[in-house]
């Protein structure tokens, strides 16, 4: 793939860009080293100090001018004052298309067409992301996170404008897991993967686990920073409810821990969505019991086996079964595919399923006793017998196109929709749908907690299409798929707002107007239209937050928090 070089200098947007940094009061910004690494600096290498009172005047002027130009040359020359050369790759260089394709997970995004960012940082320490977003902010080139690069808009390494010029940087080397058995206890930095920080918990202890998403790939700081959900949310809650401190570098280059950045900022990262809220470097969790032996089971149960029958009382019972149970749907062909994992031995999950959901047959047979870990193996790669360093793997090449949607559902759907969207599924490019039960402890937490608002729904829907061809009709067969089921379950979901999951980004929600340049002045009012499907009441807070910690929108992307202004 080669990408091509986003003509940042010719377009019309440029001129905003640079004047979030140009504004009068950007003069405050200090130089970009601590005193003490001034020193150090004047101490031993006379020709870095040039380097650095380059930077200075540079930035002193882009302060004084009303707008500054974004300044590519100037960025990357700022970023090799701070950061070693091997780890700053411009379009130029020859590793740029693999450092960028590294952690891309949608073939969506890989077209020649897609803008990329003009630099990636791939940083192996906190300094270095300090060191981008001062770069950034001095020389007016937006900064975008990447962690795990699973964002289903692409937004962590791509913009939807050509015109619009950011820069990366990405977190994929900053993957250290620290667990603290005797406390219960992780730091987990932001690059590493679901896989790895479940392995890394049960390579300490068979007892202890952690309840976040399924897909061992997703990286931790995107994933964190939506909320969150799993297997075990409905004993545990959200990934985000157990994170206790974090260390965020925000708008002003500032590391930060929950102390230093305070409750409102410590609120709105966990789950006001990436991208928004500074670049948060490492995650401090509290750890969950995990029972030595767990129970899984996956029953297929095809529409004329009552598939439609199920279904409808699927959704009284699933939500109201005991906190150990999660049992989730996946719908797809002609058939509903049920899937449990129980905190427990077998015994304890076949007498609940006869009690609570006899209509659904499962039997002993059906039911396989195992560790937790093993448990994260079953549903991430649907079997047993997998050797747990499976987890460790980033994935490779992403391997297919796909577009999703989410819906929360707050009241039972009828059982004649259920069996009339079987002839969905029959159609040219179908894809299928995820049911996810919520109750539990989802239900006891307050929807205010954190921002992550929708705790009271019976349960979360996700609309998932794929596919492999690369034509432009395969892609609107597929796309218009997802968005006409969407359509076709609208009266069936949760209304004013109709509710989405910010981990599941859908741009077909909203873009801010101006989310490369100055900000609009509406800019609020216009992303209630996304804001609050994924927030609810919750937006307006992570809009105070926003104007708070980071007033000029200086980590902005297209379904950035705008500062409430
Ligand atoms: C295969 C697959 C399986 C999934 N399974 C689940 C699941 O079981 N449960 C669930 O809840 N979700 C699931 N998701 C959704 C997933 O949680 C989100 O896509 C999540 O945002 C991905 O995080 P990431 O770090 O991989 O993504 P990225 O693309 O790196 O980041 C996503 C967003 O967060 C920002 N961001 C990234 N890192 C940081 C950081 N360190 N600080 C601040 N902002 C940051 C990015 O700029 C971007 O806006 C799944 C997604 C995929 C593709
Ligand atoms: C923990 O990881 C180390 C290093 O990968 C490995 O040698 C060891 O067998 C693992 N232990 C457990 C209990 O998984
Ligand atoms: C259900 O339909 C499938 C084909 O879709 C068929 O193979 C199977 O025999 C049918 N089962 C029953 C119980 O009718
Ligand atoms: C699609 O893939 C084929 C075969 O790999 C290739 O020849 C073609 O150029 C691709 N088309 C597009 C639009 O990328």
């Amino acid at each position: 793939m080669a990408p091509p070089m986003p003509h940042a200098k010719s377009r019309g947007k440029e001129k905003g860009v640079a004047a979030s940094v140009g504004d009068k009061d950007s003069a405050t910004i200090s130089c970009l080293l601590s005193p003490q690494t001034k020193l150090r600096i004047m101490a031993t290498a006379p020709s870095f100090l040039f380097a650095l009172l380059a930077v200075c005047i540079a930035i002193s002027t882009a302060a004084a001018m009303a707008t500054a130009p974004t300044n590519t040359t100037g960025f990357v020359s700022c970023l090799t004052v701070h950061i070693p050369p091997g780890i700053v790759y411009t379009q130029a260089s020859d590793s740029y298309p693999s450092v960028l394709d590294f952690s891309i997970k949608n073939l969506r995004f890989v077209t020649p067409a897609t803008p990329t960012p003009l630099v990636i940082i791939k940083a192996t320490k906190a300094s270095h992301v300090q060191a981008a977003v001062r770069c950034g902010v001095a020389h007016g080139v937006r900064v975008r996170p990447r962690s795990g690069g699973h964002d289903y808009e692409g937004l962590s390494y791509r913009s939807i404008d050509a015109a619009c010029p950011f820069s990366v940087v990405d977190l994929a080397a900053l993957r250290a897991i620290r667990v603290d058995v005797k406390r219960k206890s992780a730091w987990v930095d932001s690059g590493a993967t679901l896989g790895e920080l479940y392995y890394g918990i049960a390579n300490k202890s068979a007892r202890l686990g952690f309840p976040g998403g399924i897909g061992p790939t997703v990286g931790i700081g995107g994933h964190f920073s939506g909320g969150g959900f799993g297997l075990m949310m409905r004993k545990h809650g959200l990934a985000a409810d157990h994170v206790v401190d974090a260390v965020v570098v925000d708008a002003e280059g500032r590391l930060l821990d929950r102390a230093g950045m305070g409750e409102d900022h410590f609120w709105a990262i966990r789950g006001g969505g990436g991208g928004s809220f500074g670049i948060v470097v490492s995650w401090k969790l509290q750890l969950v019991r995990v029972p030595a032996t767990v129970t899984v089971f996956t029953v297929h149960r095809p529409r004329n086996r009552s598939a439609s029958d199920l279904l409808t009382k699927w959704q009284h019972v699933a939500p109201a079964l005991p906190r150990d149970v999660i049992l989730r749907v996946v719908v797809q062909n002609q058939e509903a595919q049920f899937e449990s994992l129980y905190l427990g031995r077998r015994t304890g999950i076949v007498a609940t399923m006869a009690r609570m959901f006899p209509e659904l047959g499962v039997m002993r047979e059906d039911c396989i006793e195992m560790s937790w870990i093993e448990s994260v193996l079953y549903f991430a790669f649907y079997g047993t017998g997998k050797p747990a360093a499976l987890l460790l793997a980033r994935g490779t090449k992403p391997d297919r196109y796909f577009k999703a949607k989410s819906d929360f559902v707050h009241q039972p759907i009828p059982r004649h929709v259920w069996e009339s969207t079987w002839s969905w599924f029959l159609k040219d490019g179908a894809g299928l749908l995820i049911l996810d039960p919520y109750g539990g402890q989802m239900g006891r937490v307050a929807p205010s907690a954190t921002p992550f608002p929708h705790r009271r729904a019976l349960y979360n829907v996700q609309y998932y299409g794929f596919w492999w061809d690369n034509g432009t009709e395969a892609s609107e067969k597929h796309m218009g798929w997802i968005r006409d089921m969407h359509q076709e379950m609208e009266p069936y979901v949760s209304k004013n707002p109709r509710g989405a999951y910010v981990n599941y980004r859908d741009l077909d929600l909203g873009v801010n107007d101006d989310y490369c340049g100055n900000g609009a002045e509406n800019g609020y009012k216009k992303a209630r239209a996304w804001g609050e499907p994924y927030f609810k009441a919750n937006f307006e807070r992570l809009a105070a937050v926003k104007a708070m910690v980071d007033p000029r929108d200086f980590f902005r992307n297209e379904q950035g928090i705008p500062p409430l202004r």
